[in-house]
């Protein structure tokens, strides 16, 4: 039977992250992958450029029962160890917005990179190959892949989440957390665009593909100042897939659609300086023409804005930056970019991601119960949570 020191389940972002570090210590490690290729995830991330980082993650980013667990990983390998290893490979990058690092040419070249480095510290890549049976032996574990079966001493659990099965995705990695006792906080698709009831879409449907920048979105005390977008299902954009991770079936959310603007008092103005225009009109000079129309259309004010009292524009301004609305449900894991919820960190060490109570097995990346907003922010957890196993198996 072959043996190696290190097997990793998963050539995602966290485990090859892991298998590098662990190669550095002059461990013998096998990267395992069903897909037929590695890192499919980064290769379709942030629109094929890969927000690989964000320059201000800290732990209030991330969503986790226990949210100071990823304090430690965090601020062991953080975004500048990061953003030094993708500056000695030569790839340029850029900050798009609220400190978003994304490639300037392609994201294949974070997989490259990682490929490469995974080379030069000698760990082997295997793909197309399943790993199943996992059995624990007296110097760790035993497991069968495609290829045949394989004894390691650490064995770490890189599978990732729910999310996009279609890309491979398995929940793989719970089952094997389940098997060894550890406790899972219960998950859903996160980072994901909301859906209206048949009603409320059937009214809003025309505006599927209209976009509102910097539009202010709330769910209890949490909220998020981002671009939001109307869709042939609902609403997403950044603003939406951020609350998305707070949102929970039954909740209200709030939508502001122009929180920088005094809406009532340029309503207002309008009225006095140019009082023979429709309502409509006065709103398409701060929204989009037809999402102004749907708005003018839904308040029935039909006539000129001289004719409409302060009451009325105030009942106007609510509408737009006041928006209440229950979202019936949420795209799921089809489009969700991440998975909240995972593997009870209770259970892990916070400095190795070992199990408490299973010597040699780690857990890293998605498949822990430790969720970034989006931003960059999933991909630093998968980082530093593969980087302190590396030094750990
Ligand atoms: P990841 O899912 O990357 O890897 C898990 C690997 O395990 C996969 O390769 C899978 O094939 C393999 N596997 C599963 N079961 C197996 C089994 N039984 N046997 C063998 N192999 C198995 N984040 C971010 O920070 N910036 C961004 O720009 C984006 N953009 C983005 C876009 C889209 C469309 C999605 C879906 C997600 C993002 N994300 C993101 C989130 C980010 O991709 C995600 O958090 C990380 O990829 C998680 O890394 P992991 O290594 O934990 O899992």
């Amino acid at each position: 039977m072959e043996t190696v020191d290190v097997v990793v389940i998963g050539a995602g972002a966290a485990g090859m992250m892991c298998a590098i570090e662990a190669g550095k210590r002059g461990r013998s490690v096998l990267v395992v992958d069903h897909a037929a290729a590695p890192g499919e995830k980064i290769r379709i991330s942030g629109g094929g450029r890969c927000n690989f980082t964000n320059i201000n993650a800290s732990p209030k980013n991330f969503l986790s029962q226990n949210p100071h667990f990823s304090i430690s990983a965090l601020s062991r390998y953080t975004q500048r160890h990061f953003i030094g290893l993708v500056e000695r490979h030569g790839i340029a990058y850029h900050e798009k917005t609220l400190g978003q690092l994304f490639c300037d040419g392609s994201s294949t070249q974070i997989i490259a990179m990682l490929v490469a480095e995974m080379k030069r510290h000698g760990a082997e890549l295997r793909l197309a190959n399943s790993a199943e049976n996992i059995e624990r032996t007296d110097g760790g574990f035993s497991l069968k892949l495609t290829t045949g079966k394989v004894r390691c001493k650490s064995l770490v659990v890189a599978c990732g989440g729910k999310s996009i099965p279609k890309m491979g995705a398995t929940g793989f990695g719970y089952d094997i957390a389940a098997q060894f006792g550890l406790r899972l906080i219960e998950t859903r698709p996160a980072l994901v665009p909301l859906t209206f009831d048949p009603n409320t879409l059937a009214r809003l449907k025309p505006l599927a593909g209209v976009a509102v920048d910097g539009a202010v979105i709330s769910c209890g005390k949490t909220r998020f100042e981002e671009a939001m977008l109307f869709t042939h299902r609902g609403i997403s954009g950044p603003s939406i897939l951020q609350i998305s991770s707070y949102w929970r079936e039954g909740d209200e959310i709030g939508i502001a659609m122009l929180p920088q603007v005094d809406l009532f008092e340029a309503l207002r103005q309008a009225r006095t300086s140019n009082g023979r225009q429709a309502l409509q009109t006065a709103l398409g000079a701060h929204l989009p023409k037809a999402l102004a129309q749907s708005i003018a259309e839904e308040a029935r004010m039909p006539g000129n804005i001289a004719d409409l009292s302060d009451r009325q524009l105030r009942r106007v301004v609510e509408m737009v930056n006041d928006w209440r609305i229950k979202p019936a449900g949420s795209e799921g894991y089809r489009t969700a970019e991440v998975t909240l919820g995972g593997v009870d960190t209770r259970d892990l060490d916070s400095k190795t991601m070992a199990a408490k109570a299973v010597p040699g097995l780690y857990f890293i990346g998605e498949v822990v119960d430790v969720t970034g907003w989006l931003g960059g922010y999933n991909f630093q957890w998968a980082w530093s949570s593969g980087w302190c196993a590396g030094q750990a198996v």
